[in-house]
């Protein structure tokens, strides 16, 4: 009897969700990303009317213009998501909004749209990408990798709230960043029953929700990391990852990168050109032989993707080119890299990548997986910050923001290694002009840099 009772009050509950819902439903998580030449993608998560599933959005829109007050442009040109989140109380659907034709430098202001029974989102603004080739101005990126809610590990390493004092400390650089490129493992959500005594899901939305100052009004293009994959960080709790977690499937929803744009797969390969850079993010997690964490295609389609995309870069118009992947195959050696699988950085990501990043002169390699900041030195020029015509990628791992479970400890320091520090930080990036750029590595605490280098190379 009781049974039937709880059944007769869902199904009611389930038959009245486009009329009646239980709580405030507002959109959260906005972010945006480049969506093609002069195209911008903004996405968003809801949930759904507390014991229901149904989409409480299913027409996304944005609405935006040139003014705050005057919103005259709309477009419908998106899409609605879902996997299984595992959790009847709440579902998060996930949107993304394409904005096409955008004029380049421009301000645009944007609001996502009232839909039934979800709120209208704030309105926010954004600066659309310059007219490619453009050398007008100095582009400026912040880059990091290995960002995420903190847990207990990072609170003892790091102090408490690591996470919200980097986004400050991030915040405070808004006004001087064009974009950021997150070098994967974003949130570690599946991190979390261990280290936040969160569910995947409650972490993830709270770092997304979190990181919304940030993503709503600065591009934010992530590459995929081993967080972002299977689900596998924590064996003992592999168990507890249901299939939903795996297969970059929530990475693949509640992130919008160009790979359509550009003819890369999923949020795993894309390229995107901004002003006179060419940026390029891969996959160091799969899809090449050997990766790290198994294949979603194969293993050579990543690779002719890169060679591709890298052969059709007209350097007169995007001399700068910029490869950002979660690992690193060289650079010093973490005790979490012996204890838990011996591999030292990522020989397979080498041997797939490094002579194509070499032969077609790629001018900048982030990277981060290891929770340190450490640079390669020049070509094995030690004491030096001047690196003038490398040959090769400059090589930067960059994984010391913030994680959930701390900074590495050094094992072996490279005989590369030109400077290395654990203390938790980001990188900014300033590409003057053709041959000039300067990477600064700042420190979370109190902004302090504690290390530059500039990148001089004739063109
Ligand atoms: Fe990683």
């Amino acid at each position: 009897m009781h049974l039937i009772c709880v059944f007769i009050l869902m199904s009611l509950i389930k038959s009245l969700d486009s009329t009646i819902c239980l709580a405030k439903l507002v959109p959260d998580q906005i972010r945006l990303a480049f969506a093609g030449n002069q195209g911008v993608s903004v996405g968003w998560q809801s949930f759904s009317c507390p014991l229901t599933t149904s989409n409480p959005n299913p027409t996304p829109t944005v609405i935006y213009g040139l003014s705050k007050t005057n919103l005259n442009l709309t477009s419908i040109n998106g899409n609605s998501s879902v996997y299984d989140t595992n959790y009847i109380l709440k579902t998060s659907w996930f949107y993304s909004v394409e904005l096409t034709n955008l004029q380049p430098s421009t301000v645009y202001y944007y609001q996502i749209k009232q839909s039934n029974y979800v709120s209208a989102s704030n309105i926010f603004s954004f600066t659309s990408a310059p007219i490619y080739g453009s050398r007008s101005r100095a582009i400026n990126i912040i880059t990091y990798g290995d960002f995420g809610v903190d847990g207990i590990v990072e609170d003892i390493l790091n102090g408490k709230c690591l996470f919200e004092r980097a986004l400050g400390a991030l915040q405070k650089m808004l006004p001087v960043t064009d974009f950021f490129l997150h070098h994967g493992d974003i949130c570690y959500a599946d991190d979390s029953p261990e280290d936040l005594f969160l569910t995947y899901e409650a972490a993830f939305n709270y770092c997304q929700s979190m990181m919304t100052n940030i993503t709503s009004t600065r591009f934010y293009m992530t590459a995929v990391g081993n967080h972002e994959v299977n689900c596998t960080e924590i064996p003992v709790l592999n168990q507890l990852c249901s299939s939903s977690k795996k297969n970059q499937i929530p990475y693949s929803h509640r992130f919008n990168m160009p790979s359509k744009q550009s003819g890369g797969y999923l949020n795993s390969w894309y390229s995107f050109d901004y002003g006179f850079v060419h940026v390029i993010s891969i996959s160091c997690e799969s899809d090449f032989p050997l990766a790290p964490s198994g294949n979603l295609l194969d293993t050579t389609t990543q690779v002719n993707w890169l060679k591709n995309d890298l052969s059709k870069v007209n350097r007169t118009i995007t001399p700068w080119v910029i490869v950002q992947c979660h690992r690193a195959w060289k650079g010093s050696i973490s005790k979490a890299d012996i204890k838990e699988d011996g591999i030292i950085n990522c020989p397979s990501c080498k041997a797939a990548f490094e002579s194509l990043l070499i032969q077609y002169n790629v001018d900048l390699y982030l990277a981060g997986h290891v929770h340190w900041y450490e640079r390669i030195c020049l070509n094995g020029v030690v004491n030096t910050t001047q690196y003038v015509n490398p040959i090769g990628p400059v090589y930067l791992i960059n994984g010391a923001i913030g994680s959930p479970e701390g900074s590495d400890k050094l094992s072996q320091r490279s005989n590369d290694s030109c400077f290395l520090s654990t203390d938790p930080g980001f990188g900014f990036l300033t590409i003057t002009d053709p041959s000039h750029a300067t990477f600064t590595y700042y420190r979370v605490s109190d902004m302090a840099i504690l290390d530059q280098i500039t990148i001089v190379k004739k063109r």
